[in-house]
């Protein structure tokens, strides 16, 4: 179970270094009713936003109708929430809190017409409303911004994520060096969602190292590129994004791949792809007559091309994803992995070459399958013998 989710916290007590924002959430709370219904909570990923949401509803009993945009477009569902507001509170004590998280998350999901229907839920309500957003200054949710309680959470400070993980590392009995855990918490530059992910990551390994979170420093850096990219103006700039990012230009490539759709729309999407597939070809002439020096162009076309792709700048917030492909590559390189080590094992304990039990896998798998007791013999960790069960 990740620890973000096992230690979330219940209470305003346990919500770190967002005391501003608790102080305005409680008087909101207080004094609901005199003012404005809803509350927008906004700020960067993993400082508590949806966290806050569930306690404020723990903190004043009250139960969580969670809303999404699909909802809110949805004309029954909404006279459901409306309707029985007053029947409600006389039937059962428990109030109710209308959340609505990530508002600005899927882009183009919430559109005008969509924000307009959210505000005027709000308008119509009895319930507080709380509305989690990452980019509360996007044009689009400005009639939001008008009808709510603005709060907003900070980046919390590196001190109190190292507070907040010793505290985890020592509920789970676990010893990570003072060192580590200061840098773990510096690199997460105010994501203390990112941060715990990180430590538990560590607190698994037999010699924790910096290796592992540097994989994620590279996302970090790819991520940043990807904004700059799907964002902004194609500019000199652009075309040197890709320069800093310490990945092979074909796995970045599988990163534009990825996400030119979460990005791009129409006819932005058509020319988006339409500029992909023109680095793809440079892409395979490299490879197939060894031309390096049309690696410049596969990178134009990447960068400054797919830039080109949109009229106009974007703004907001999007979550970028992760290749799928890659992942794929990978999950069937650890696969691979483990075939060999069960092999080397049986190997070494039939008295045949590592080679020929590979090839033999398929036989040897069924064997070691059926056999719990060649199992132990050949000493198989947990994993492989899941392994050998799939
Ligand atoms: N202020 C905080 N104090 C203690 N733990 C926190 C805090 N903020 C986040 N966390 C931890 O990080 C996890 C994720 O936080 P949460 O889902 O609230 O982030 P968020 O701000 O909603 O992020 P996103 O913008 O990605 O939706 C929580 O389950 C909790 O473990
Ligand atoms: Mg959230």
């Amino acid at each position: 179970m990740p620890w973000t989710e096992k230690y979330r916290p219940k209470k305003f007590d346990d919500v770190k270094g967002q005391d501003l924002a608790v102080d305005k959430i409680k008087s909101f709370t207080k004094y609901f009713g005199t003012g404005k219904k809803a509350l927008l909570l906004h700020g960067p990923p993993g400082t508590g936003k949806t966290t806050l949401a569930f306690v404020t509803a723990h903190e004043i009993n009250s139960e969580i109708f969670e809303l999404n945009a699909s909802d809110i477009r949805n004309k029954a569902k909404l006279q459901e929430i409306l309707k029985p507001a007053m029947e409600q509170q006389s039937l059962s004590k428990k109030g109710k809190i209308i959340l609505v998280d990530e508002v600005d998350g899927i882009s183009g999901y919430y559109d005008r017409g969509g924000v307009l229907e959210l505000v005027r839920l709000i308008e119509r309500t009895t319930y507080p409303v709380i509305i989690t957003a990452n980019d509360v200054w996007h044009k689009k949710l400005s009639p939001l911004r008008k009808k709510s309680e603005l709060v907003q959470l900070k980046e919390i400070p590196y001190d109190i994520i190292k507070d907040v993980l010793i505290n985890l590392l020592r509920k789970e009995n676990k010893f990570i060096d003072h060192n580590m855990i200061t840098k773990v918490a510096i690199k997460a530059k105010g994501d203390i969602r990112a941060a715990i992910n990180d430590i538990q990551t560590l607190s698994h390994m037999e010699e924790p190292s910096m290796a592992v979170l540097e994989e994620r420093d590279k996302e970090t850096d790819i991520f940043n590129a990807l904004r700059t990219v799907f964002k902004g103006k194609p500019t000199e700039e652009t075309l040197r994004v890709f320069d800093s990012v310490k990945m092979p230009l074909d796995e970045i490539l599988l990163w534009m791949e990825e996400n030119i759709p979460s990005e791009y729309q129409g006819e932005e999407l058509a020319r988006a792809y339409d500029l992909l597939s023109k680095a793809d070809v440079f892409k395979g002439r490299i490879y197939k007559q060894q031309y390096w020096r049309f690696l410049v162009y596969e990178n134009i076309f990447l960068s400054y091309g797919i830039s080109s792709a949109k009229k106009t700048p974007k703004t907001g917030f999007t979550s970028y994803k992760r290749p799928t492909r890659i992942l794929k590559i990978w999950l069937n390189n650890q696969r691979t992995a483990k075939k060999k080590s069960i092999s080397k094992k049986y190997a070494r304990y039939v008295h045949v070459g590592t080679k020929r039990a590979m090839n033999e896998f398929p036989v040897i798998k069924q064997i070691i399958k059926s056999n719990p007791s060649i199992q132990k013999e050949l000493k198989l960790t947990e994993d492989e013998i899941e392994y050998i069960g799939s």
